[in-house]
């Protein structure tokens, strides 16, 4: 049977609340790479003012997250949305002394993007490269090995300067152009990326059409190729309700970092299909009721999550946000 709090929900805690319980096989401890004030904000019609967007960090940071992505530094032209990027940067220094410490990691594209944010003093970056070819055209302008080529000199720079790197693949899982991608060609340029020397790959599935088997199935080709599970991130998007199942999965075959986005915000700019990435809050209630330890005040990041849906006048669609906050489903 199932312990659950008592009706009316003890300490604060929602009625009828079960107490964690684990399953077998899952990490202590998860870090949440959050991804609402980048991947969320890149996507919005309306561009958020950079006050806004410095609030939504540091509300992030007071809920507890350890690991906010900040922004891009890509051509203004094309993510119009983070053209404020480097007018950001500064108005987050406080963070930087904080305990427990707060990463910011912010996207750059090419060299010029690294310049630019180590000149402001940014110390973890993240590359973005595509398994196919239609998604690294649309989203760098570039085929595939041009864009690995772009990356090279900033993942070299980057690690001689001690700036963390992270590498985005992109598109692993299905593509709106090409349809199924072969778990082969995913598996090469994950390997590619990752030799380059990064130092941490997050696998996107950029629009969200992976299930779980899917999802072990190319971990599996992953870490049998010799790429160690504690290097691998995931990244889902919740177009078909898939990121949670998909989550979990990943977590059984030993993946300890996952990204998500504060009441769900989301998308890509340059992939039609992709809607909002799975909903931290969401995953925090499924990682807390499996007893997996992350660190997070969750009533604090759901109000965040409503405020911010206040500033872009819509409701978020976290099914965790909207039932703690009383929304109506
Ligand atoms: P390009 O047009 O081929 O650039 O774009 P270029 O190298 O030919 O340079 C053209 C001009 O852009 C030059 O200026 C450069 O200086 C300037 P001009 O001489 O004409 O005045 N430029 C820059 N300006 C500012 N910052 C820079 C920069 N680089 C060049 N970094 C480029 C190539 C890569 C720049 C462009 O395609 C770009 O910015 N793409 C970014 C697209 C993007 O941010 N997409 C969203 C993120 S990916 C994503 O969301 C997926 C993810 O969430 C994971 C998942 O879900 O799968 C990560
Ligand atoms: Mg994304």
């Amino acid at each position: 049977m199932t312990a659950t709090t008592p009706e009316g929900g003890a300490d604060g805690l929602p009625p009828g609340l079960p107490m964690p319980v684990t399953l077998p096989g899952l990490p202590e401890r998860v870090r949440i790479h959050e991804v609402g004030a980048r991947d969320g904000l890149q996507n919005e019609k309306a561009t958020v003012p950079t006050a806004v967007k410095a609030e939504f960090v540091h509300r992030l940071a007071d809920a507890g997250l350890t690991t906010i992505e900040a922004t891009s530094f890509v051509h203004p032209k094309w993510v119009p949305q983070l053209a404020d990027a480097a007018e950001l940067m500064p108005l987050l220094a406080d963070l930087d002394g904080r305990q427990p410490a707060v990463r910011l990691p912010v996207l750059v594209p090419n060299e010029k993007g690294l310049d630019l944010a180590l000149g402001l003093g940014v110390r973890e970056v993240a590359v973005f490269g595509s398994a196919t070819e239609s998604f690294a055209r649309a989203n760098l302008n570039r085929t595939v090995d041009e864009s690995l080529a772009m990356f090279e000199p900033v993942v070299a720079r980057a690690r001689a300067a001690g700036v963390r790197v992270r590498g985005y693949l992109s598109m692993c899982f299905g593509d709106p152009w090409e349809g199924p991608v072969p778990i082969g060609q995913v598996a090469a340029a994950a390997r590619r990326l990752y030799e380059l020397g990064c130092t941490e790959l997050s696998l996107g599935d950029t629009i969200g059409v992976a299930t779980p088997g899917q999802v072990v199935a190319l971990l599996d080709e992953l870490t049998g190729g010799g790429i160690p599970v504690d290097r691998l991130a995931v990244h889902f998007h919740d177009t078909y309700g898939q990121a949670l199942s998909n989550t979990l999965a990943a977590l059984q075959r030993g993946v300890g970092i996952v990204d998500a986005s504060a009441g769900g915000l989301g998308g890509c700019p340059y992939a039609k299909s992709a809607t909002g990435n799975l909903a931290t809050e969401d995953l925090v209630w499924m990682l807390h009721g499996l007893g997996i330890h992350t660190g997070i005040d969750l009533d604090r990041l759901s109000a965040t999550s409503v405020w911010m849906a206040e500033q872009l006048g819509r409701p978020s669609p976290s099914r965790t946000v909207r039932a703690l906050t009383h929304q109506e489903l």
